[in-house]
């Protein structure tokens, strides 16, 4: 059984028609755009001038000079006070070695030494670093000549990507100084937070007790 649509009431009074008469939208843009011009014209031009040096200001307070010597250079920096030390690496000196993973701590691929020991540059404000000493996978090797780990990497296969590479090395460097590497276990052990999502595990380990062992770091 169909049903029959209600009836509409004759008395029923006509609704304006929005879409017939050209001249409507018109009306109304014209209308909105007015009252937005005669809105902004509203605001006092000192409050304008207040706000922007209110800008000025905070700018000023989120900035930091730093000095940092990295990898053997003395550099003088203006920073931002929400800089980490990756971001000012890799944004600010262009130093693209060290590799931003996960960027909260978890994974190693940021991994520096700051005064001879390994960080996670990511969780690292740089304006809380000024006067540091920095290394960076950058400035491991001598000229053409590869630091002992970096050779042994390649002697023992240790990446495939390469992504975490500069901070497994970086982080095989301070192990080793720190004589936490006498063998693959214990190796594994104090490398566990550098991630390799390759598995390049053995070669990994391998490559930095073989280093340890003979006496390079
Ligand atoms: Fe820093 Fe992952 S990027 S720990
Ligand atoms: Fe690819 Fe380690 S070599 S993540």
């Amino acid at each position: 059984m169909t049903q029959t649509p209600p009836m509409v009431p004759a008395d029923y009074p006509e609704g304006p028609a929005l879409d017939d008469d050209p001249e409507d939208g018109s009306r109304r843009d014209f209308l909105i755009a007015g009252s937005t011009v005669a809105g902004a014209s509203m605001i006092p031009m000192s409050s304008l001038s207040a706000a922007s040096a209110r800008n000025k200001a905070a700018d000023s307070v989120r900035q930091t000079s730093l000095t940092l010597t990295v990898n053997g250079e003395r550099r003088e920096l203006q920073i931002d006070n929400r800089q980490s030390l990756l971001d000012l690496l890799r944004e600010s000196l262009q130093l693209t070695g060290t590799k931003k993973g996960c960027n909260q701590g978890a994974c190693g691929a940021c991994t520096i030494l700051v005064n001879g020991r390994r960080i996670v540059s990511c969780l690292a404000p740089a304006a809380l670093y000024d006067g540091a000493q920095i290394t960076t996978i950058e400035g491991l090797a001598s000229g053409d000549q590869l630091h002992p780990l970096q050779q042994a990497f390649i002697d023992h296969e240790g990446f495939q990507c390469g992504y975490c590479t500069a901070g497994q090395i970086m982080s095989g460097v301070a192990c080793i100084k720190e004589g936490h590497a006498t063998s693959e276990r214990e190796a594994k052990y104090w490398m566990s937070g550098n991630i390799c999502r390759c598995g390049a595990y053995a070669g990994i380990s391998a490559a930095v007790v073989e280093v340890a062992r003979g006496g390079q770091s």
